[in-house]
């Protein structure tokens, strides 16, 4: 029997009062990062042979280090893509640690497995994939998008023998997000990006792209990227006719919406998304607009076999968890983790606590949030939408301002503690770009940044 020691149970009571307040407060401080040598000259070596002590170190963390972070969850922080994980989901989450579940294999992790799975079903059933179709949990977007590409170049080489050790080249679009060339890195293929005309990549361009492949690099092809919500503008490529011309040209077809995915549940825009339903794999972060907390991405594919012959692992002490009797779906098996965190926990009982309906309102919120934002910025006269809304994502510039003045101007709300907004380019000019994905941040909020435009 373990002893039940006392000052664990405070720093237990510590740690939950904590979370409590910091949860129950939606609008918690802006902090601000300090240089390493500042941090350390306030609290010290924290990590010495005799230990610091659970309250201290709490302590350091809670009045020092954390207001050296930005809470991503907070209602004007609107830069690259911010997160409202639900609370039901961070209290999950820490269920979730405390559970100590293997997430690997049936064998041990059967009823976390079971609520992923769960969770990955209500996923897959907004994709419109055929029966058949499924998916695991990944620690992100990037490992996603990676775990996609090993299965599409294990599917092109194992078609024809003539492929193995070709090294493999994919296309996507320029509005792709840079995991996509990251990854082509780590697993040695090529890339060619396709300029697009407008603004989203099209069958037709795919096409022209294809044709103007020459015949060595056109025998290297293996996969087509299209991205469903590109994380500079929230545009989502014509996935239908892309999805006709890679079955026409025999290429493996993946969604990213590691951004936009969360949109697929929500009816205002699901239209844009047709043709996905044609896709081989996709990617969806719950961590972004599905309100889990970090880390929650997920990869789904429509031949659940072709990724498991990518990815199943083989090592003399892993074969009883392929035994007949450890039967069960082995999320190892399809992404490129083999210890893994139950990560798709979280999301699952905040699912299971609040509906998908409840889900579907907080997205079309991001999706009016940004209509919103929009249609203040056309009414203010030193102020111009480049492009309009899209998704939760809104473009627009501050006429007359040089890149240098809205760095500043970024700078300045951030360190005031007010928000954090971000520039990026567009068309080769520095505009302001607002990603909205907390269902509580208002059009006071919006007002109150747009003010600091003037
Ligand atoms: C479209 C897209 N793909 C991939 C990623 C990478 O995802 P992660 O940061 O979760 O690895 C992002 C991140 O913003 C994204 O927006």
């Amino acid at each position: 029997m373990h002893t039940i020691d006392m000052d664990l149970v405070e720093m237990t009571l510590d740690v939950m009062k904590y979370t409590i307040d910091r949860i129950s407060n939606i609008t918690p401080e802006m902090g601000a990062p300090k240089k390493e040598d500042e941090l350390f000259r306030i609290v010290g070596e924290t990590v010495t042979p005799e230990g610091i002590g659970g309250e201290n170190a709490f302590q350091l963390f809670r009045d020092v280090l954390v207001k050296a972070t930005v809470p991503i969850d907070h209602p004007r922080h609107l830069a690259f893509v911010p997160a409202a994980p639900t609370r039901a989901a961070i209290m999950f989450d820490l269920v979730t640690s405390a559970s100590s579940i293997h997430g690997a294999y049936w064998m041990e992790g059967a009823g976390g497995i079971f609520c992923e799975n769960q969770a990955m079903k209500w996923l897959v059933s907004l994709t419109g994939l055929p029966e058949g179709a499924f998916g695991v949990f990944t620690s992100g977007g990037t490992a996603a998008n990676l775990s996609a590409m090993v299965a599409a170049r294990e599917e092109w080489r194992n078609r024809d023998s003539q492929n193995v050790g070709k090294k493999a080249l994919l296309l996507t679009s320029n509005g792709a997000h840079s995991s996509i060339q990251a990854m082509a890195k780590v697993i040695d293929a090529d890339v060619v990006m396709i300029d697009c005309q407008k603004e989203n990549l099209t069958g037709q361009e795919l096409q022209n792209g294809i044709n103007e492949l020459e015949a060595k690099d056109r025998n290297r092809l293996f996969a087509v990227v299209a991205t469903g919500g590109t994380t500079n503008a929230g545009i989502i490529d014509q996935l239908d006719t892309i999805a006709e011309v890679c079955e026409k040209e025999k290429v493996w077809f993946h969604v990213d919406c590691a951004y936009g995915g969360g949109a697929l549940a929500a009816p205002s825009v699901r239209h844009l998304f047709n043709g996905i339903e044609k896709a081989d794999s996709i990617t969806i972060d719950p961590h972004k607009w599905l309100f889990s907390p970090y880390d929650c991405g997920a990869v789904i594919y429509k031949d659940l076999e072709l990724a498991k012959n990518a990815h199943s692992q083989k090592g003399a002490y892993l074969e009883i968890f392929k035994d007949e009797g450890a039967q069960g779906f082995n999320p190892a098996d399809y992404q490129i983790q083999l210890t893994r965190r139950i990560r798709g926990m979280p999301l699952w009982f905040s699912l299971a606590m609040h509906g998908t309906n409840k889900y579907r309102q907080a997205i079309e919120t991001g999706i009016s949030l940004a209509q919103i934002a929009a249609r203040k910025i056309e009414k203010r006269e030193n102020l111009e939408l480049v492009r309009p809304a899209s998704l939760s994502v809104v473009l627009f510039r501050r006429k007359g301002w040089s890149p240098e003045q809205y760095r500043d101007w970024t700078y300045k709300n951030h360190r005031d503690g007010l928000a954090l907004v971000t520039p990026t380019t567009w068309k080769k000019e520095t505009v302001v770009r607002f990603c909205f994905i907390n269902p509580d941040t208002t059009d006071e909020d919006i007002d109150i940044i747009l003010d600091t435009l003037n």
